[in-house]
């Protein structure tokens, strides 16, 4: 399989007034066009992780890898324009919550429009045809009305949505959802997942799928990462997941709970500090 994204050894640290914070510290990974899971729980490194592949690391973080190579690539090469230049258009992140992603005072075909122009030379009635197409292809029923809404107007799955279609208009080839769907509810969830895994395959983009829920990740991807304190633990095909090897995935898993099974109290993950050396 051609790789589209290569990572070795990366490392992101924060220097603070305490000292230097290690968020990710040698992570290495490479993925094709299949659809890759980071679980681990919060502060574990997921987001930072994306980040740095997205370009989007905060100025004062400090960034190493051996390779951090998207087709053929140097990241960490690349200048701040070329980086730019690739986000959005190249590569797309979907955020957790749209509030903090969709621009308030901007309609949403607005800012779907303006992302693709932003990539693209093309006239505004093709601009706003390209739109229309993607918010029907996110499944929004009646693209037309929903052009001209403001986000507030929206409801949470609706503008969760209207932010994939944003993401997806300039046809990125990696795409990154850090948690894309966990400010939703269940069945708003499991619906924008659906949306968001037939995008996955018939544009065929590599997919990289951020989230705490061991259960939804291997359901929703081929292969798993484990994250645990800024390292990864374990990587297996989702499929495996029940042969987990690691204490920290056993764990996760027996913390999830069960439909129909009576549990309690849930157990709690039993930490050992040799999992974070
Ligand atoms: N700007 C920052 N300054 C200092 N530490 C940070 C900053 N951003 C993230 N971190 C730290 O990096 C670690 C990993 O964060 P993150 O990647 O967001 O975790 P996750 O997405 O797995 O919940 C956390 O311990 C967090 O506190
Ligand atoms: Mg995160």
């Amino acid at each position: 399989m051609s790789k589209l994204l290569e990572v070795e050894d990366l490392r992101v640290s924060f220097p603070t007034r305490t000292g230097l914070v290690q968020a990710v510290r040698g992570v290495s990974f490479s993925l094709g066009k299949e659809r890759l899971g980071i679980v681990g729980e919060s502060g574990s490194g997921k987001s930072q992780t994306g980040r740095a592949i997205m370009g989007l690391t905060a100025e004062t973080a400090q960034i190493t890898a051996k390779k951090l190579d998207f087709n053929g690539i140097d990241l960490l090469k690349a200048s701040p324009a070329q980086r730019r230049a690739m986000r959005g258009k190249r590569i797309a992140m979907i955020l957790q919550d749209p509030k903090y992603s969709l621009n308030p005072v901007m309609t949403i075909g607005r800012q779907i429009v303006e992302a693709l122009r932003a990539h693209e030379r093309i006239g505004g009635a093709e601009a706003r045809r390209r739109a229309l197409e993607m918010l029907a292809a996110v499944q929004i029923r009646d693209p037309e009305r929903v052009f001209n809404l403001y986000p507030h107007e929206v409801s949470g799955g609706m503008g969760q949505r209207a932010m994939i279609a944003m993401m997806l208009v300039a046809g990125p080839e990696l795409l990154i959802a850090d948690e894309p769907t966990s400010a939703l509810d269940v069945t708003v969830q499991l619906e924008v997942l659906g949306i968001l895994n037939r995008l996955v395959a018939e544009r065929g983009m590599g997919l990289i799928f951020v989230s705490h829920d061991l259960r939804l990740v291997s359901s929703f991807c081929d292969r798993v990462i484990v994250m645990y304190a800024g390292r990864i633990v374990e990587e297996l095909p989702a499929s495996r997941l029940a042969q987990a090897e690691h204490p920290y995935t056993r764990g996760l898993l027996n913390c999830m709970p069960k439909i129909g099974a009576d549990r309690h109290p849930l157990p709690v993950l039993d930490r050992k500090p040799e999992w974070a050396l």
